[in-house]
C-alpha cells in the first residue's frame, strides 16, 4: 500500500546538525516514508536556517526571545498546522513546550537527548555524564510530553566513556551516535508499526 508521506516539522535553536542529519537521511532514501513540511527556528539568525533553505524546504522564524510561552507557541502551532504537520521534531529546540504544544500532538512529538534518561535530564546533558562519572553513556530519542525530557523512549544509542574523555569529546561521540539515533528513531515511528504501552514503546512483531 502507497501511502503519503508522513510530514515533518522540524523546530531548532542552534547548529542544526541533527536537522541535516534527518534531511540527509530523507535525501539518500534511508528514511522513507517522512518528508520535511518546515523547518522553524525561535532564534532569528539567518544562519540557523540556510541549510534548510538550500534544500528548498520551507522555514520560518518565531522569535521567542521576550514573549510569553503560551503565545509563541500558538504562533508555532499555527505555523505547523498551515503546513499540514503530522510529526514535530525537535532538534536542538532549547525551549520548554507549553502544556498546549503538547496537547495539540500528542505522542506526535519527538525530542533528542544527548544522555541516556533518565539519567542526566536537562541542560548540558554531557557534561553533567561526564562529572558524575558514569562509564557509558549516550542518547534518548523520546516522545515530548508534559514534563522535561520524560515522554516514552523510542531508541537509544550508547557510547563508552574513555578514561581520555572529556566533556568535549564524549560529546562529540554521542553526536555521531545522535545523528544516526534520530532519522532511526523517526523511521520506527513513521512506520506506525508499534504501541505505546504504560512508558514502554514497543514493536509490533517484534
Ligand atoms: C544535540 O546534542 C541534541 O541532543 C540536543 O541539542 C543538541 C542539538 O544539536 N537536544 P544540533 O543543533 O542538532 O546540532
Amino acid at each position: 500500500m502507497n501511502r503519503d508521506p508522513v510530514r515533518l516539522g522540524i523546530l531548532l535553536s542552534g547548529r542544526g546538525s541533527n536537522f541535516r542529519a534527518i534531511a540527509g537521511a530523507i535525501q539518500a532514501g534511508a528514511l522513507k516514508g517522512a518528508e520535511i513540511a518546515v523547518v522553524i527556528s525561535n532564534v532569528a539568525d539567518a544562519a540557523r536556517l540556510a541549510a534548510a533553505r538550500e534544500l528548498g524546504l520551507p522555514t520560518a522564524v518565531f522569535e521567542s526571545k521576550g514573549r510569553k510561552r503560551a503565545e509563541h507557541d500558538t504562533d508555532v502551532i499555527t505555523c505547523l498546522r498551515q503546513h499540514r504537520v503530522d510529526l514535530v521534531c525537535l532538534a536542538g529546540y532549547m525551549r520548554l513546550l507549553s502544556p498546549e504544544f503538547v496537547a495539540a500532538f500528542p505522542n506526535r512529538i519527538l525530542n533528542i537527548h544527548p544522555a541516556l534518561l533518565p539519567a542526566f535530564p536537562g541542560l548540558d546533558a554531557q557534561e553533567q555524564a561526564f562529572a558524575y562519572g558514569v562509564k557509558v553513556s549516550g542518547c534518548t530519542v523520546h516522545f515530548v510530553d508534559e514534563h522535561l525530557d520524560h515522554g516514552a523512549i523510542v531508541l537509544q544509542r550508547t557510547v563508552p566513556v574513555l578514561d581520555g574523555d572529556d566533556a568535549h569529546t564524549l560529546a562529540e561521540r554521542i553526536l555521531v551516535e545522535e545523528h544516526i539515533a534520530y532519522p532511526e528513531a523517526i523511521s520506527r515511528v513513521v512506520s506506525g508499526e508499534y504501541e505505546i504501552q504504560g512508558r514502554r514503546f514497543v514493536r509490533r512483531g517484534s
